[in-house]
């Protein structure tokens, strides 16, 4: 376990929340959606430290890193014995949606193990509140037969299973963010489709697509930031799963193309040149049911997030090429 400290003073807006002087974890801080939540838990005047294997690179905000794999025990208990935080946010995950066997073990160690692992020792300490962040990939009917549809969705299901139960048994005060496609900025993993669709048609290559028929509830990065912490400031949810996405259904198809005319590319996407994934799950969010549970909605509407997804990858490969 490692810990360095990084500053930021680029921080604009700061938004309305309780966490000022708290002392916030959050684990996988170097990802897509935990660096936006880091910056805005930043903004609010929290004490954020951020873990994950990698310190990255370039460190953008004001916090305390931590590095280590939380799928190791003693790291983790070192870790939050140490800190005592008030609150986690627990995104550190393999994100992966390969059916491949290769993932079975990442997934198992990084998404399962972990969530284990930290909410024992959030039990054990004490630990006022902690949102875990599952997916629209785990399966909706639960029964016997109930089969998950890839390693990494089959590790997401058995984590909430497993924070149901904490809950349940030890009065663990979690909550599951249900996430659904989350896009926007400073997504990292450039073979997600909005930035290899977005980075593709920018380099003036063609991307290479399934059908594009799948329907997708889609979300912005920043709604998703106001939704974990709306959960995490919100009393008598935990042990519930809260969808925290726009509650449309939008095929990738769609999305290719609304993509395709604001980069007013010539290139033709090849839809069909990739094979769909089998048993993918169509699933849209309840957002009136999160709206009454915790009074989140989301704010970005698709063409908008869009947008300024859009206008951030210019400018990352306007700045690559000076
Ligand atoms: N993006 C989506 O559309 C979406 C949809 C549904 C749910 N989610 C969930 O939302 C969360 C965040 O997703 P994301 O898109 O931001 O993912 P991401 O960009 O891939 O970030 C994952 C983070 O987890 C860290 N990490 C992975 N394994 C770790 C380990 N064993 N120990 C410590 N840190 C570890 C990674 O850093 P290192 O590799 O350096 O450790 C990275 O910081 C995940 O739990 C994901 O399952 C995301």
């Amino acid at each position: 376990m490692v810990e360095t400290v990084s500053h930021n003073t680029s921080a604009k807006v700061i938004p309305t929340a309780q966490f000022s002087g708290q002392k916030i974890l959050v684990t996988g801080a170097s990802g897509f959606i935990g660096s936006h939540l880091c910056r805005r838990l930043s903004m609010c005047g929290a004490k954020v430290h951020g873990v994950s294997r990698k310190i990255p690179p370039k460190e953008e905000h004001c916090l305390r890193w931590w590095q280590g794999d939380l799928a190791d025990m003693q790291m983790v208990r070192n870790l939050l014995t140490t800190i005592k935080p008030d609150v986690i946010f627990h995104l550190a995950s393999h994100v992966a949606g390969s059916r491949s066997l290769e993932l079975v073990l990442p997934t198992f160690s990084s998404n399962l193990m972990s969530v284990v692992n930290l909410l024992t020792v959030a039990t054990e300490i004490g630990c006022k509140r902690i949102v875990l962040t599952g997916s629209l990939e785990e399966p909706d009917l639960c029964n016997s037969e109930t089969v998950p549809s890839s390693p990494y969705a089959a590790a997401k299901w058995a984590s909430s299973a497993y924070a149901r139960m904490f809950h349940a048994l030890y009065q663990t005060p979690v909550s599951i963010a249900r996430l659904f496609m989350v896009y926007g900025p400073g997504q990292q993993d450039l073979q997600k489709l909005v930035p290899y669709v977005i980075l593709s048609l920018l380099r003036k290559e063609v991307p290479k697509l399934s059908s594009g028929k799948r329907e997708v509830d889609w979300i912005y990065v920043e709604d998703v930031v106001d939704g974990l912490i709306a959960i995490a400031q919100t009393s008598n949810r935990e042990g519930c799963t809260i969808d925290l996405g726009s509650g449309s259904l939008v095929p990738v198809r769609t999305v290719v193309q609304i993509i395709t005319g604001m980069v007013d590319s010539e290139v033709v996407p090849a839809f069909g040149s990739t094979p769909d994934r089998p048993m993918e799950q169509v699933r849209v969010a309840d957002t009136e049911k999160t709206y009454s549970a915790i009074g989140w909605k989301p704010a970005t509407s698709l063409e908008k997030g869009l947008e300024s997804t859009v206008v951030w990858y210019r400018d990352q490969l306007r700045k690559q090429k000076k």
